[in-house]
């Protein structure tokens, strides 16, 4: 198991990134909620270590959220099963080693200020939980309040007031102070425009180092986006995990090295990423797509990139995952490289195809091993996948049909 040399808060902020692809009209929520957080923690004098918690936290707190149907809720003051989301999202963060100090913050970021002084908390997890409930809560005021008007200082007093209005019930007194204060300028309102959180993060993230991270670390961290994507819908369930373990699996065929299959195993898990912003309604569409429903199809592998080029040290595995619509005469997107593709992008091309291909989809069930095969090859023979690689997929077709599925069982052999 090799090491990678990455800056964890690069991670962390692509994370976040992701997380607002769900829903495009909410872009920079977690890192407004972060900024905002971190600010009311200052007033009350936080050290730096707890304040970075409540950074992190705050760009993460909505992690439990895929679908876009729910995502559409969230700009509701209050609304009916809101905690489902925070316990997707705590148990996530909780499978993940260096995120797990998070989940308990997440898990209780909906939870009223009189119902959590009543439980088993450390005094840390429960500030954390209310100021980003508070400041969550002002963020989509303030969007509302937005929506008409260009200016964000309009409707601030009406937001402060709302929330002061709420101070000992939803929120801990002498966090609806420090919020009061810090939130009594104009700077305050004016650093939550999309530049200026984003130049904040960016601080953020140039203020840590690049340390060594083993690859069951990394691989944890990078499976958080997979989860976030396959719960998008019940269709694909359980896909970027399979295609990453077939794409490692043809990498070590293949006499790849260690550290290449590591990266694979970490592209297979990041190549839809960016389907994360194409709405529920097209990913479980039962029938064709129109040409418009195919262009909004089309452009996640592109998103994918977008998402995770700026994470230093994942450069190629950000490259692979991003083209695994590429094909090797060309007619693949979006870049139509062909023949110049890697060994590794062909792999995960194969992967990809093979997973999907043994899954339900909204339009047919998962097919049979010889009629998943016939499609496979009809595709060598037209140039699309490489050859070389599905020679490897016949050779070990059951297990690598388990590893796919997770299921020992291949159906029509
Ligand atoms: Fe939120
Ligand atoms: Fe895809
Ligand atoms: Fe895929």
């Amino acid at each position: 198991m090799s090491t990678f040399q990455v800056n964890l808060r690069d991670v962390i902020y692509s994370l976040s990134d992701a997380l607002d692809l769900v829903g495009v009209t909410h872009i920079h929520h977690g890192k407004r909620v972060a900024f905002m957080a971190v600010e009311c923690a200052r007033v009350l004098g936080w050290p730096a270590e707890r304040l970075d918690r409540l950074y992190q936290a705050g760009m993460l707190h909505d992690c439990g959220v895929s679908r876009t149907y729910i995502h559409r809720r969230l700009t509701q003051f209050e609304w009916e099963g809101e905690g489902e989301h925070c316990r997707v999202g705590a148990a996530l963060l909780r499978s993940c080693p260096p995120l797990a100090p998070l989940a308990d913050i997440v898990l209780h970021h909906h939870t009223h200020w009189r119902e959590l002084q009543g439980l088993a908390l450390s005094e840390e997890v429960r500030l954390a939980a209310n100021c980003i409930y508070l400041v969550d809560r002002c963020d989509i005021l303030t969007l509302g309040a937005l929506k008409d008007q260009s200016n964000i200082l309009y409707g601030r007093e009406e937001t402060r007031r709302a929330i002061a209005d709420r101070r000992g019930d939803w929120f801990c007194p002498e966090l609806v102070d420090a919020f009061l204060q810090a939130s009594g300028s104009e700077a305050f309102w004016f650093s939550l425009e999309s530049d200026q959180v984003r130049s904040y993060a960016g601080d953020w993230i140039a203020h840590d180092r690049v340390r060594e991270v083993p690859f069951e670390e990394l691989r944890s961290l990078v499976r958080i986006f997979s989860v976030i994507v396959d719960a998008k819908s019940p269709f694909t369930r359980e896909h970027s995990e399979g295609v990453a373990r077939v794409s490692r699996a043809l990498g070590q065929r293949l006499g790849l090295s260690e550290r290449r299959c590591e990266m694979l195993e970490l592209a297979g898990l990041l190549h839809d990423l960016g389907k994360l912003r194409v709405p529920d309604e097209l990913l479980e569409k039962p029938g064709r797509l129109t040409p418009e429903e195919y262009a909004v199809m089309k452009r996640h592998s592109f998103d994918t990139y977008t998402i995770l080029r700026t994470i230093h040290g994942l450069e190629e595995v950000a490259l692979w995952a991003a083209q695994h619509h590429e094909r090797v005469d060309g007619s693949g997107y979006p870049y139509h490289l062909g023949e110049g593709l890697s060994i590794e992008a062909r792999i995960v091309a194969v992967a990809d195809v093979f997973q999907a291909l043994v899954q339900n989809r909204p339009y047919r069930p998962g097919l049979s091993s010889a009629e998943v095969m016939a499609i496979v090859h009809e595709h060598v023979a037209g140039g699309r996948l490489d050859g070389h690689v599905v020679v490897e997929l016949d050779a070990a077709l059951p297990s690598l049909w388990a590893l796919a599925t997770g299921v020992a069982d291949m159906p029509g052999v």
